[in-house]
């Protein structure tokens, strides 16, 4: 998998599309009589959101102008399938995709993304939803340069390549950022756990890890373009390396470590850790260095032994709260955030009440509550599944614990001083910045736009729920 020679030829490969794209989207604008436009939609995780950004920076390096605005030229959905609501999000999208295409012909519609990954799904966008133009997946998104000039060049439609199998990790293409001043890098690709509900190992495919020479000098050209908050991206951090060969092989703890080096980064954040693999190393390192946000995110799923075991998490919920222990021993300042799990198949209300247990103990920050859904080809998709009633009672349930626990720990730090990344002017009151701590709690105050990208202290003055309103500390 980690083949240098292979890759960097790759990508020099991909870079020979853009340019011939380049001409194609320009022949396209002579015809419009204007700037060709695309639109690129995300749904899902992190992951997703950075994929977007590879595939945005490829559009635009290709001549297109990127625009939020679905009758766009040429439009991306970047699919998630990870609980069923993501898969029926994109098809009310197609239907409304379907509409604009009536109106403007020339109009390209693509898919990429895990869901691609399910041959179902492809099946049935084949057969119902005609008028896509272009499927590809999660293994060959860096083949995107190269597909966009067989659509552009008139292939038959639909062009469709979905890879069953990882073949390259290839990096080295351009990236359109979000956020000019914070990026997510993935470290490593797949997941290998194999959670019985859990789709990702199927669709992602199996774990590799990039190495830690070119994990760092994308930070390096990252921070020297400005950005000066990172995200290290995995399925399950803790695992980072096992894969590599020995010579290149470093455990999580000490990339984070190395990461915390880089000249110009002053944030690094990691997601996601797994409860089976968290190591005291990696909360002694988060100690050691200041640069490691105080946030970790570390999902619970449920708080039953028996429901536990039968998701295949490989821990029990004393293990999990020990875990919490050391952790809120250790860093007092971070917040701990979790996901969790309800009406899972064979769920009794006695597992619920574990589950509210654990909340209730651990005091998380923060917790994301799902209702249980049914993934075709994993295990738990085809034991007896709870009845969605039943799943909708205990899921308000846990919410409301999760929502008055949370409330209550987040309010702990009104009053204090803190570091924040400005991150963007408020929405909904455009007198008012939004920043980030490092706990990943967000506050708004007033402030000028000319601050954004910048770190500057706040003060807390007011907590509203799950956010914090405040005041600018100068000096
Ligand atoms: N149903 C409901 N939630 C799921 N998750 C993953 N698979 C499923 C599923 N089939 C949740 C888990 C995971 C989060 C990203 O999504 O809680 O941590
Ligand atoms: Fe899915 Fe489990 Fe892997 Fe997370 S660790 S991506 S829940 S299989």
């Amino acid at each position: 998998m980690n083949n240098p020679g292979a890759s960097a030829a790759e990508a020099r490969r991909q870079q020979q599309f853009i340019e011939e794209g380049r001409t194609l989207v320009q022949a396209l604008g002579e015809r419009l009589g204007r700037g060709p436009t695309a639109c690129v939609v995300t749904f899902g995780c992190q992951m997703n959101a950075r994929d977007s950004e590879k595939l945005s920076g490829i559009l635009e390096e290709m001549g297109y102008a990127l625009v939020e605005d679905e009758d766009a030229d040429l439009l991306l959905y970047n699919t998630c399938t990870v609980r069923d609501n993501a898969d029926q999000r994109l098809y009310g999208r197609l239907g409304r995709a379907s509409g604009y295409k009536k109106t403007h012909p020339w109009m390209k519609l693509a898919l990429c993304g895990c869901m691609m990954q399910e041959a179902s799904a492809v099946e049935k966008i084949r057969k119902s939803y005609r008028f896509v133009d272009l499927i590809f997946g999660t293994h060959n998104l860096y083949r995107f340069p190269e597909l966009i000039c067989r659509l552009l060049s008139g292939e038959a439609t639909p062009v469709v390549d979905i890879w069953n199998q990882p073949e390259l990790i290839v990096e080295d293409l351009p990236a359109k950022r979000v956020y000019p001043f914070k990026s997510g890098v993935n470290i490593m690709f797949g997941c290998d756990n194999y959670c019985t509900y859990c789709i990702v190992p199927y669709v992602r495919g199996r774990e590799r890890s990039r190495t830690p020479r070119e994990i760092l000098r994308e930070i390096e050209a990252l921070a020297a373009d400005g950005v000066s908050e990172v995200m290290l991206l995995g399925q399950n951090v803790d695992s980072y390396g096992r894969d590599l060969p020995e010579t290149e092989r470093i455990a999580f703890p000490a990339l984070l470590s190395e990461v915390c080096r880089a000249e110009g980064i002053r944030r690094v954040r990691f997601m996601t850790s797994h409860p089976k693999d968290l190591s005291p190393e990696l909360i002694e390192t988060i100690v050691r260095e200041p640069k490691v946000a105080r946030h970790i995110h570390l999902p619970l799923q449920s708080g039953s032994d028996e429901i536990l075991r039968r998701m295949n998490r490989k821990y029990t919920a004393a293990h999990f709260l020990e875990l919490v222990t050391q952790i809120r021993e250790a860093l007092p300042d971070a917040a701990i955030t979790t996901d969790i799990i309800v009406g899972f198949p064979g769920e009794t209300e006695a597992d619920v009440d574990a589950t509210i247990d654990i909340v209730r103990r651990a005091q998380f920050e923060n917790a994301f509550t799902f209702i249980y859904s049914p993934r075709r080809g994993t295990p738990a998709a085809g034991w007896e599944q709870v009845p969605p009633e039943v799943a909708g009672a205990q899921f308000e349930r846990v919410l409301a614990v999760v929502q008055e626990t949370a409330r209550e720990r987040s309010a702990r730090f009104t009053g204090s001083v803190q570091e924040i990344l400005i991150e963007s002017v408020n929405e909904k009151e455009p007198g008012l910045l939004t920043g980030r701590l490092s706990n990943n709690l967000l506050v708004h105050f007033p402030g000028d736009a000319s601050l954004i990208g910048r770190f500057e202290r706040v003060r807390l003055t007011e907590c509203r729920g799950f956010y914090y309103m405040g005041e600018l500390v100068r000096g």
